[in-house]
């Protein structure tokens, strides 16, 4: 007999309590914050949907891997059980820790991209994209035409557009330093990327001499998506298949804050010597001696079991399925959402929702908001508050207006999950009713961490 219900593979060791605020503490709570989500205080936030980095759960596993570390500052046990996990995984032979993914981004590009070189991706991260720009090059991204339309459905969503790469490279290849492939499509929705495609970007990358790098925080992830569809792989492991992912590329960055399930930690890999050198320089000026690079030895002994456990069937199973439940479940209501659910988050498409609202007055936003004021649930929008601030001061809006719901791993069970579908149907109840929202005060850049803003009107709601 094969039951239907996939249930949490774990039991609860450890809790932590949450705490419900009433609608008018959270109104409150709201005027206090400017009515920006990242500035209300996490105590106040029932079901925390801001990222699913750093924010998942250890296992009892881990933490008796936190009190075997070494900390040693130089040549310790932990970074030797780390190097061999990352090689054991990955097949690159330098292993360079970093105290996150972004690092490990600043160091690789330092090293290898100069001013007015291309590097070309699915779609770039924003840390990613920002480092690239920091070094003034630019940073191109190669989705498939699918990945700009929420309603579309595609089972590799993520995949970058071959053709289009092989143009870029075709007329400006001797200055496309590498190419990136991240996996899963974060910014893109969460969305997998299919073995053939990385295959394929790979041969052109090899044909090119030019080397490929996967931006690998949610390979885990990446790989459950190509076990269960794509032709040839349902048989294998995911161990099996992040190998043969990696096998295709010439090194990695990874925030291990994702599928290394742990608070804090990355690296950067690669198979380059000299590249790999120049990188370690760097590595032991900004992070650290490359054997820690940035973290403790207890975090490093993390990492390394983190990253096999985030391989685990039944885990990957229990956590894809999570997230399409929740999916499902908003399509049931007629929720527009970005189709198919994604590995790690539910992105609504405030824009079909909200479609009173101009893009301007930021309907991703004020969906955010209202979900809060609702029901203490806290998402992130990915609109134009984010990306609508142009470089010469002018606002743009932004290619699409969402609200992402990310998951930390291994933290919610499926009756947060229903009380979340609640929640949204709620609000899409109140859909007609929700109001705008004006900026009042915004830093230049990076703008939605910090900006402070009101309600058109006074209220988050029409009455
Ligand atoms: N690349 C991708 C695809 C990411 O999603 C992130 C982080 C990074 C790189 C940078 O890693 O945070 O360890 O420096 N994403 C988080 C998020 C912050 O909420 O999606 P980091």
């Amino acid at each position: 007999m094969e039951f239907q219900t996939i249930i949490e593979p774990f039991r609860i060791k450890t809790v932590e309590p949450i705490r419900q605020l009433n609608r008018e503490e959270r109104i409150e709570a709201l005027r206090n914050a400017h009515y920006n989500l990242f500035r209300v205080k996490a105590e106040d936030i029932l079901i925390d949907l801001l990222t699913d980095s750093g924010t998942g759960a250890m296992s009892s596993e881990q933490w008796a891997g936190v009190m075997r570390a070494d900390e040693s500052y130089a040549g310790a046990r932990s970074f030797y059980r780390f190097r061999d996990a990352v090689r054991k995984i990955t097949g690159f032979k330098h292993v360079l820790p970093t105290h996150q993914g972004r690092a490990a981004e600043h160091i690789l590009f330092g090293a290898a991209v100069s001013a007015g070189q291309i590097v070309p991706n699915n779609t770039h991260f924003d840390t990613t994209r920002a480092n690239i720009e920091a070094q003034s090059a630019e940073a191109r991204d190669l989705p498939i035409a699918e990945a700009l339309h929420p309603e579309v459905e595609h089972p590799f969503k993520g995949n970058l557009d071959v053709a289009a790469l092989a143009d870029t490279l075709e007329s400006e290849g001797g200055n496309v330093p590498m190419v990136f492939v991240t996996v899963t499509n974060n910014s893109g929705g969460g969305q997998p990327v299919s073995m053939a495609n990385i295959r394929a970007v790979s041969e052109l990358c090899r044909h090119h001499g030019i080397p490929l790098f996967l931006d690998a925080c949610r390979f885990a992830e990446n790989s459950w998506f190509i076990k269960q569809r794509e032709e040839g792989y349902g048989d294998k492991t995911p161990l099996e298949i992040a190998k043969e992912m990696f096998s295709y590329a010439d090194g990695c960055t990874m925030s291990a804050k994702k599928d290394g399930l742990t608070n804090i930690g990355g690296f950067l890999a690669l198979n380059d010597d000299d590249l790999a050198h120049d990188c370690r320089d760097q590595l032991i000026l900004t992070e650290g001696f490359p054997t820690y690079g940035g973290l403790a030895g207890h975090d490093l002994e993390a990492v390394a079991l983190g990253l096999f456990e985030a391989l685990d069937e039944a885990y990957l199973r229990y956590r894809v399925r999570s997230v399409a439940y929740f999916g499902d479940k908003l399509m049931a209501a007629g929720i527009p959402i970005v189709r198919p659910p994604g590995g790690h988050a539910i992105y609504i498409d405030a824009k079909a929702m909200l479609p009173h609202i101009p893009p301007l007055e930021f309907p991703a936003w004020a969906l955010s908001v209202v979900l809060y004021a609702e029901g203490g649930v806290r998402s992130v929008e990915i609109g134009s508050v984010m990306f609508g601030h142009q470089p010469d001061g002018s606002e743009k809006p932004a290619p699409m207006e969402l609200v992402r719901l990310a998951f930390p791993r291994r933290v919610y069970t499926q009756s947060h999950v229903d009380y979340l579908c609640e929640v949204v149907a709620h609000v899409n109840d109140l859909r007609s009713r929700i109001r705008g929202l004006v900026i009042v005060e915004a830093p230049p850049t990076l703008r939605h961490f910090t900006a402070k803003l009101k309600p058109l009107g006074g209220a988050l709601l029409a009455s």
